[in-house]
């Protein structure tokens, strides 16, 4: 899993006008200069604008933002309030995407990068959010990914609840803003339902 995302990174390269200079510099370089160590912070979740999923799960919170966002995420978690309805039991069964926009030439570039967590949505949530997954459904991530995954339905309420969003699986990451859609599916590729889509920027800053 690891190794497939890191992978990932690399191929994704970085947006175009970064991506010429860094292709003839070593790979090794090129994470130097414009990857590495980050922490992931939220912008506001705002709902998918396209009213494909049906909400089965569905993120009712607010996301606290930092002063400074380089300096304070250091330090500081973002907190959640609000709370999150988990319709349906979260099992093996789905998958979690992420679609990326990344900013190039003062404009988003769609879906320049997509990830797909095929190993069902609760361990892709346990794997990828497990701080939220600590946080919000109070549930051990790591218990989860070693038995049946399951988060099961409910209405959890969050009130200035501090989040980790770090992803331990994915240490290194290009620097920058992601214009990013989250969701589950639950079909098939040739018909996919989706039962939860939220939309966020996300920035992946130095950590130092
Ligand atoms: C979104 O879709 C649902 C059913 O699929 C419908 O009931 C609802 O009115 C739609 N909302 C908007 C804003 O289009
Ligand atoms: C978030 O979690 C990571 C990994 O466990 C940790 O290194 C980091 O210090 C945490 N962030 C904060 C602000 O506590
Ligand atoms: C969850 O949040 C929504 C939107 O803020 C609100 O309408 C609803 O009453 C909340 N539900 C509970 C159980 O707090």
């Amino acid at each position: 899993m690891l190794r497939a995302l890191l992978l990932a990174v690399l191929l994704w390269g970085g947006p175009p006008g970064r991506r010429q200079g860094s292709y003839s510099a070593s790979a090794a370089k090129w994470i130097n200069s414009f990857a590495g160590p980050f922490i992931p912070v939220m912008g506001p979740f705002t709902d998918c604008l396209d009213n494909k999923s049906e909400d089965l799960v569905k993120l009712n919170v607010k996301v606290s933002q930092h002063r400074n966002r380089q300096i304070d995420s250091q330090t500081q978690l973002q907190k959640i309030t609000g709370n999150v309805t988990v319709a349906m039991p979260l099992t093996n069964k789905g998958w979690m995407y992420l679609k990326a926009a990344s900013r190039s030439n003062n404009q988003w570039k769609d879906n320049a990068h997509i990830l797909k967590f095929t190993n069902g949505m609760c361990r892709a949530t346990a794997e990828n959010m497990p701080g939220f997954v600590r946080s919000i459904y109070k549930l051990d991530p790591e218990k989860l990914l070693k038995s049946p995954c399951v988060i099961p339905p409910g209405v959890y309420l969050a009130d200035e609840t501090p989040v980790n969003f770090t992803v331990p699986r994915l240490p290194i990451f290009q620097y920058g803003t992601w214009r990013t859609e989250i969701g589950y599916n639950l079909g098939t590729e040739a018909k996919p339902r989706n039962i939860m889509c939220f939309m966020t920027d996300i920035y992946t800053v130095p950590k130092l």
